[in-house]
């Protein structure tokens, strides 16, 4: 990690899930407890995040953003403008500002933070145990100080990627987020289909889960692509390409296609939904 990131305190508005994954990550990442401040809405969640990881606790967001250089949005859409409007003016442009919250855009944020740098960051639900995918954008694309801060930053939680525009950030989001959700649906319907075949569901959980690890895993150590690891399981007239064909003539492909623009509408919808 960047030396000069130690040196900054770093406070996280809500103390929520988010919050507490990215603090342990942060921890083991060599940044010094007592830099790192957290303030939330309800006392207990806040005390005992203090306890585990000796945090500092701020007793208001405002004491928060004016004791931290970084500043990181941790909190749930719909509570995010209420939590910014009062505390607005304590921001200038020399706070750094992340924003970890889905639907609310740049433009949006920046009216609320003074003119502080800003940056979107979309980490999906793996980022709890270190292996998410994180989307990141920035308000300044030419601000390189602003862009490895977030990049390290986010380092402990997966694999970060900067991304050009807020259709991309969706993109990511939908893929990514919402595609865990999507992976989860597929693994839903194997492990049934293996119970259905007298297997218990403790065997069934096991088999579904090592198929879908061992298959990422394959492709990421894998020199070639997907196509050419697929094309290395199935022989001409096999069990596996029965099974293939039959998924493309149920069109799979189209179906999935279906369910992310329906994601990225819905995304979109929630964001104008948000006041
Ligand atoms: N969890 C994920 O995997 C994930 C992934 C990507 C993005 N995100 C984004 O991360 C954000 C946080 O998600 P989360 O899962 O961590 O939610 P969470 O567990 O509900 O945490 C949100 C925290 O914010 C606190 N809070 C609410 N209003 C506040 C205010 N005005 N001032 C200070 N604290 C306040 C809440 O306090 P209380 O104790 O009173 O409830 C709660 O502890 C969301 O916007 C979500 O979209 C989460």
């Amino acid at each position: 990690m960047n030396p000069l990131l130690k040196a900054q305190k770093i406070g996280f508005l809500g103390a929520g899930n988010m919050a507490q994954a990215m603090i342990k990550g942060l921890i083991e990442g060599g940044i010094p407890a007592n830099h790192i401040y957290a303030s939330n809405r309800s006392e207990g969640k806040l005390i005992k995040l203090v306890e585990q990881y000796k945090i500092n606790a701020a007793s208001t967001n405002e004491e928060l953003i004016d004791t931290c250089d970084i500043i990181i949005l941790a909190i749930k859409p719909q509570d995010l403008l209420t939590a910014l409007e009062p505390v607005g003016r304590v921001f200038d442009e020399n706070k750094i500002v992340i924003s970890v919250v889905a639907g609310i855009r740049m433009e949006k944020l920046e009216r609320f933070l003074n003119g502080a740098r800003l940056s979107r960051v979309m980490p999906n639900t793996p980022s709890l145990i270190g292996r998410g995918v994180i989307g990141y954008l920035l308000n300044d694309d030419d601000d390189d100080a602003l862009d490895s801060t977030v990049a390290d930053l986010f380092a402990p939680l997966g694999r970060v990627i900067k991304v050009g525009d807020e259709d991309q950030f969706e993109a990511l989001m939908v893929s990514c987020s919402s595609g865990t959700g999507f992976v989860f649906e597929m693994m839903m319907y194997w492990q049934d289909w293996i119970e259905e075949h007298g297997f218990s569901v403790e065997e069934a959980r096991v088999m579904t889960i090592e198929t879908f690890v061992g298959a990422s895993l394959l492709a990421a150590q894998a020199r070639e692509g997907v196509e050419d690891l697929q094309a290395r399981v199935t022989s001409k007239k096999g069990v596996t390409a029965a099974g293939l064909q039959s998924m493309r003539e149920l069109e799979i492909e189209r179906a999935l296609r279906i369910s992310f623009e329906k994601a990225a509408m819905r995304n979109k919808e929630m964001a104008r939904e948000i006041k």
